[in-house]
């Protein structure tokens, strides 16, 4: 053999040593609506992640299409399509994480309380299994409205005797995306040292970017923080719009779903220091359920993490999202115990 095979040979030896060695745990995630407009590309970019070896893609149709597809992807998970009630609990046996873009999305004039009827059906119906088949699983809630489905759950795992404030988030993410986007763009920072802390809920004004505690620090006026924050808020609508029937954010929301579960796995596996935004049961306010930053680790939140100091815009946008908040959390809480 030629001295370069060789040497190809041994460095890949030592490739799979080292991976070996590494002992990355067995986690199994599931994704309830995989056959959606998030579902399939949030499928994709979790068939990508490293820290998956078994890939549960449940619907109640159309799964065994995108499962196969996305199976013949040779990355480290092995993938299963489950399509129909009858086949949620296998889809979330042994699951570590279970994310739940499951629903209907908003079209052009709807707010994300509009969805409340159909998804809150749907998302109490996916609770039930959950508490039954992986009741310690973290369960990331996408569906909107997020400020009430989150709260819905909650009750429906309470019914059940398994809730764990621990172990439910609210997917908060696609805000925080959208603010270091849209900070970057107007600071003129670069985008992937950005961070901006949000916090609140996740429908428009309940919505609270703190461009305040925004890192790095960018020269802006606070016309321009007023405008920023509106985007922010608006950021949904911005894509319901454009998209001109066709439903709301899905590319950037399974980015943005990715991230957050990416973050999860990696607080179950013990990595230090992992925070995020996420809207959890929360006493950081007189709110039972509040965003804010989050620390993750091997039980799922570990802290929630504190306000910090707030502008004066950015305290009066606190105490003006509260009753708005206060009310869609009221009204998960009010469905889930008739
Ligand atoms: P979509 O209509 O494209 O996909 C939803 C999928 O859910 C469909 O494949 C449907 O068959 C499935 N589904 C319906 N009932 C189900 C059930 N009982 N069990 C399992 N699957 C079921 O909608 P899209 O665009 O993927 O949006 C999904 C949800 O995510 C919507 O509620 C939307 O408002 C929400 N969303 C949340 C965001 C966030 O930032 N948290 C951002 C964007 C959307």
């Amino acid at each position: 053999r030629s001295i370069k095979s060789l040497t190809a040979s041994s460095s890949s030896h030592i490739l799979r040593r080292g991976y070996a060695s590494e002992a990355v745990p067995d986690r199994k995630v599931a994704v309830l609506g995989a056959a959606g407009g998030i579902g399939q590309p949030l499928a994709l970019l979790m068939k990508l992640n490293p820290l998956v070896s078994s890939l549960a893609l449940y619907d109640i149709a159309n799964t065994p299409g995108v499962a196969a597809d996305i199976s013949h992807i040779n990355t480290r998970s092995e993938v299963y399509g489950y399509s129909g009630e009858a086949e949620l609990g296998k889809a979330l046996e042994g699951a570590d994480v279970v994310i739940i873009p499951a629903g209907v999305p908003r079209k052009p004039g709807m707010t994300r309380d509009d969805l409340f009827n159909i998804n809150a059906g749907i998302v109490k119906g996916l609770c039930e299994a959950i508490a039954k088949h992986c009741p310690h699983a973290l369960v990331n809630m996408i569906s909107n409205p997020v400020n009430s489905t989150v709260p819905i759950a909650a009750e429906i795992f309470k019914k059940a005797g398994t809730y764990d404030p621990k172990r439910l988030f609210g997917v908060t993410t696609l805000d925080v995306v959208r603010a270091k986007t849209f900070y970057a763009g107007k600071g003129k920072v670069p985008v992937a040292e950005v961070n901006v802390p949000v916090v609140g809920g996740h429908a428009g004004i309940t919505i609270l970017p703190l461009f305040s505690q925004a890192t790095p620090k960018a020269n802006l006026s606070d016309a321009e923080i007023t405008a920023l924050t509106k985007r922010t808020q608006d950021g949904g609508t911005e894509v319901v719009e454009a998209k001109a029937g066709k439903g709301s954010a899905t590319l950037s929301m399974a980015y943005a779903g990715a991230v957050f579960a990416d973050a999860c796995l990696k607080g179950l596996n013990g990595a230090s220091d992992v925070v995020e935004c996420s809207f959890v049961q929360s006493t950081i306010t007189e709110l039972p359920f509040f965003a804010s930053k989050v620390r993750l680790g091997k039980n799922g939140v570990e802290e929630v993490l504190g306000l910090g100091p707030l502008s004066d815009y950015e305290k009066e946008g606190l105490e003006k999202l509260k009753p708005e908040l206060q009310s869609s959390i009221e009204k998960g809480i009010k469905f889930a115990s008739q």
